[in-house]
Formats: structure tokens, C-alpha cells, sequence
């Protein structure tokens, strides 16, 4: 089914019940909303398997952990309800969305008392990054880091990317990569970014500054298990031997990457390890189609 399914044929899950995506509200007063005072998580399906959802609901306890929101149920209960929302929606391959927030209460920046958490599911068409972008690659630029220092949390709080996501449409790029402030290459709004310099495939170490991605981390898994030296540094633009970029997410696997700031990555095509790798993780998801 296309991404101009009507609304009214989806579902939600909202705290214990499928509802109609059109009838499916929170409370105006839900912390979420008050003070983006929330977690989530995004995983792919392919024809009914998801991609790595255990890594992806192991990262949902580190960030519930990390701003001390409880999970509302277990792991495994929000694996069986992310696992009915899918199937409750027309989506062969889909994206699906686990939102968590401290809940609903009358505003005060401290919490107060024991809330129940807000949890939703929803299911939408993974979108196929466009062909056209992947024969050329994409455009991106950079901008200095304005985000807070728990960038490792997965936060519904997502201003900053919003407006790098804005800035990157205002020149015409799909992606605002952040850089700290020695110029090292971070992440991008929604994506990691990992670069081969000297033939190695290199990307910024995980700690506060750069989510874990789930995809970088395939990125790296499938790079290695072909013999790619892979290395965890900090980088620049500006090294030399910098001869592709590539970008990592669920909805994207890796994407080429062929200019930033109108530097252009190697000789301006999308690189050979990049589609390589790129090769190697779709591998992986069409055996999930067809398992
Ligand atoms: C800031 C940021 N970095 C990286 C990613 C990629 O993460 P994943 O590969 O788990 O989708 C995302 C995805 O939303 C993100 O928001």
C-alpha cells in the first residue's frame, strides 16, 4: 500500500488500546507534549520480520533509563504490541514508531508523584530512499552542534534537528551533519555518518555527542565480517585521503553522500565501499522478506 493510504485505514496503539489513527489523542497535559519529556524508537520491517528490534528495544531501556522514565510494560510485552501494530496496519515493509513519555499532569517541571507512562505505536510505509538520490548521492551540509550533551538518549525533544533538517532544505541538502567545536563530523540530524579515509571505514566513537545508531552499527558489523578495517575516531572534513562519506538509518541503510558544503567526497560519485556496504545490508534485509 502506497504512503497516501487514508488515515482512516490505520491503527494506533495508545496506553492499552487499538484505536483508529484518527481517534487515537493524548491528554493536552501529557509531559510529551509540555516538555518533550519523552523517549522513542523507530524500527524497520521487511515483509513482516524486524530488522534488529531487539538492539532497537535494548537502546529504548538505555534512553528509559536515562531520563528515568519507567517502561509502562516489559520488553517483551512491547515487542508483542509493536508486533500487532504492525500487523493491524496494511504496510509489508514498514517503519514502526515507539513513543514513551512520563505522562500526563498538571505543569511543573518536576515530576510529581507516580505517573503512568504514555506509550503509542504507530506503523507507517518504510519510505525507499529515492533512486535518483542513490545514482547521484546526496548533498549535506554542516552546522556547529546547538543540541544538549545526552545526544546517546534517544529524546522526543528534537527542535535542533528540526531546524538543521530546515536549514538543509533552505540550501537545497538532505542532511545537516553537527560538528563539534574542532570541526569533528558528529551525526547528522537523523543519521550517523561514517566516511572511508585511507580505504578505512571511519565514524565518530559512541559517547554523548552521537546516538547509537542501529544502523550504523550494521554498517559496521557487515564492513568487518568482509575484512574493511573499520576505526572509531574522531574526524574532519578536512583530512586528507577522505574519499567517500555515507549517511546511516533505519529508513535509509547507508546512503552516498557526494557533497558538503559543496565540498565534493572523493570524485563526486557515490563511493564503491559505500555501495558496497550498502549491497551487503540490503542482502540481509531481503532474507528477512523471504524467511
Ligand atoms: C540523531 C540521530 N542519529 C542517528 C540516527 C540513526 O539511528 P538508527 O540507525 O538507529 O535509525 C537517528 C535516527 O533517528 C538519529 O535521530
Amino acid at each position: 500500500m502506497s504512503s497516501s493510504t487514508a488515515q482512516q485505514d490505520l491503527t494506533a496503539y495508545v496506553n492499552g488500546a487499538f484505536v483508529p489513527l484518527e481517534d487515537a489523542t493524548i491528554h493536552i497535559e501529557d509531559r510529551g507534549f509540555q516538555f518533550a519529556d519523552g523517549i522513542y524508537e523507530v524500527v524497520a520491517c521487511f515483509g513482516g520480520n524486524f530488522l534488529d528490534l531487539q538492539p532497537h528495544l535494548e537502546r529504548l531501556q538505555r534512553s528509559s533509563e536515562g531520563v528515568r522514565i519507567p517502561l509502562p510494560c516489559s520488553l517483551n510485552h512491547i515487542a508483542e504490541l509493536v508486533q500487532q501494530t504492525y500487523e493491524r496496519n496494511p504496510f509489508k515493509d514498514a517503519m514502526v514508531y515507539i513513543q514513551i513519555t512520563r505522562g500526563a499532569a498538571p505543569r511543573s517541571h518536576l515530576p510529581h508523584g507516580e505517573l503512568t507512562p504514555t506509550l503509542i505505536i504507530t506503523s507507517r510505509l518504510l519510505p525507499k530512499p529515492s533512486d535518483a538520490k542513490l545514482a547521484t548521492g546526496i548533498k549535506a551540509i554542516t552546522l556547529q552542534d546547538i543540541r544538549w550533551k545526552r545526544c546517546e538518549i534517544k529524546s522526543i525533544a528534537l527542535l535542533a534537528s528540526v531546524l538543521g533538517k530546515q536549514e538543509a532544505a533552505l540550501k537545497d541538502a538532505d542532511e545537516a551533519f553537527w560538528l563539534d567545536e574542532e570541526a569533528h563530523v558528529l551525526e547528522g540530524c537523523s543519521t550517523n555518518i561514517l566516511a572511508v579515509i585511507d580505504g578505512a571505514l571511519v565514524t565518530h566513537p559512541l559517547d554523548h555527542q552521537v546516538l547509537g545508531g542501529i544502523t550504523r552499527n550494521m554498517a559496521i558489523r557487515v564492513a568487518k565480517e568482509h575484512g574493511l578495517t573499520v576505526v572509531e575516531r574522531p574526524w574532519k572534513l578536512s583530512e586528507a585521503n577522505l574519499t567517500e562519506a555515507m549517511m546511516s538509518s533505519t529508513t535509509n541503510a547507508v546512503m552516498p553522500i557526494h557533497c558538503i558544503n559543496e565540498q565534493m567526497i572523493g570524485d563526486g560519485k557515490p563511493g564503491k565501499l559505500t555501495m558496497q556496504i550498502r549491497s551487503w545490508m540490503l542482502e540481509a534485509m531481503d532474507a528477512l522478506r523471504s524467511a
